[in-house]
């Protein structure tokens, strides 16, 4: 039998239909986990529901918006109504880069649409279930935040803004909860091919194989990649790691400005330069 470190634990995941997200319910019902999954798109999360059962998992569907308290208490009730109270996992995965733009011609209205989406949530979910995981001296919260937040992105000020919130909340969360047997750690994902960022968006019609001078690993990621990252966080497998933001970005962090020329004749970071 496959090797389940998340048995019988209540896991929630937000935005657990598409995406990175809807790799990481599928992964985390694989590892056993009672998979609380939340999504504004019921097309997705019926479809990730559909084959989490198919696949013999437990997945229990919460659709609407994360960033209403409503949605947040709903999804709460729902994990503690799912197994015997616990709430063992939260997954704070929802996030988006939208509306972006040079700073000088962005409004308030557009801040607050990028915190709503990118920090008041994590705020507000995580909240909702430490008190159950103090209680019950036990819990692992993971944070999908972007490396946007430890390299300046043009266009995406207050995006990367909000996404190192998202990391410093992280660390500091871990320090305070850490004798409450609750670890707080982060995923910081880059070059996913996902619905939000396809592939093909990325490419913009230029040849494939370009790909392998972009990213050092040489492809894009799948939901499943990060999903494997996060499944580790949660899981016990990582019972001494709290408080960290691991990149998983096929190396884009360590290149940092670095890329491939095509047909491996060397690196350049004059990206232009013959
Ligand atoms: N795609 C990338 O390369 C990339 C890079 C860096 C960081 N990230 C971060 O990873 C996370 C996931 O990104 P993705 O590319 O998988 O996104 P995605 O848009 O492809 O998928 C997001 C999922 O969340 C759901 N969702 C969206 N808004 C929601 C809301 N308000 N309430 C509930 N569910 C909602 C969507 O329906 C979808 O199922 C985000 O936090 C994003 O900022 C992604």
């Amino acid at each position: 039998m496959e090797h389940q470190p998340l048995r019988d634990q209540v896991a929630v995941v937000t935005g657990g239909g598409g995406g990175i997200g809807g790799g990481i319910s599928r992964l985390f019902a694989r590892a056993g986990a009672i998979v609380v999954l939340n999504d504004i798109d019921t097309e997705l999360a019926e479809t990730a529901r559909a084959e989490i059962v198919a696949d013999g998992g437990h997945v229990i569907m919460v659709v609407g918006d994360i960033r209403d308290r409503v949605v947040v208490a709903a999804v709460r009730d729902a994990a503690l109504a799912a197994g015997t109270g616990r709430i063992d996992v939260l997954v704070n995965n929802v996030g988006d880069y939208r509306p972006n733009g040079r700073f000088v011609a962005t409004t308030e209205d557009d801040w607050a649409a990028l915190y709503a989406m990118n920090l008041e949530h994590v705020f507000r979910c995580t909240h909702a279930v430490i008190p159950t995981m103090i209680e019950q001296r036990s819990g692992s919260i993971v944070n999908v935040s972007t490396v946007e937040a430890f390299r300046g992105i043009p266009g995406n000020a207050v995006y990367s803004a909000f996404n190192a919130g998202v990391n410093a909340f992280t660390k500091s969360l871990a320090v305070e909860l850490g004798r409450d047997g609750i670890r707080v750690n982060a995923i910081a994902p880059d070059m996913a091919d996902t619905l939000q960022t396809p592939a093909s968006a990325m490419l913009r019609g230029r040849d494939p194989s370009l790909v392998e001078c972009w990213i050092p690993v040489g492809r894009f990621g799948r939901p499943d990649d990060y999903a494997q990252v996060a499944l580790f966080l949660a899981s016990d497998q990582s019972r001494y790691v709290t408080g960290h933001v691991v990149p998983v970005d096929g190396g884009t962090t360590a290149a940092s400005g670095w890329y491939g020329r095509p047909e491996r004749k060397g690196w350049t970071n004059l990206p232009d330069s013959p």
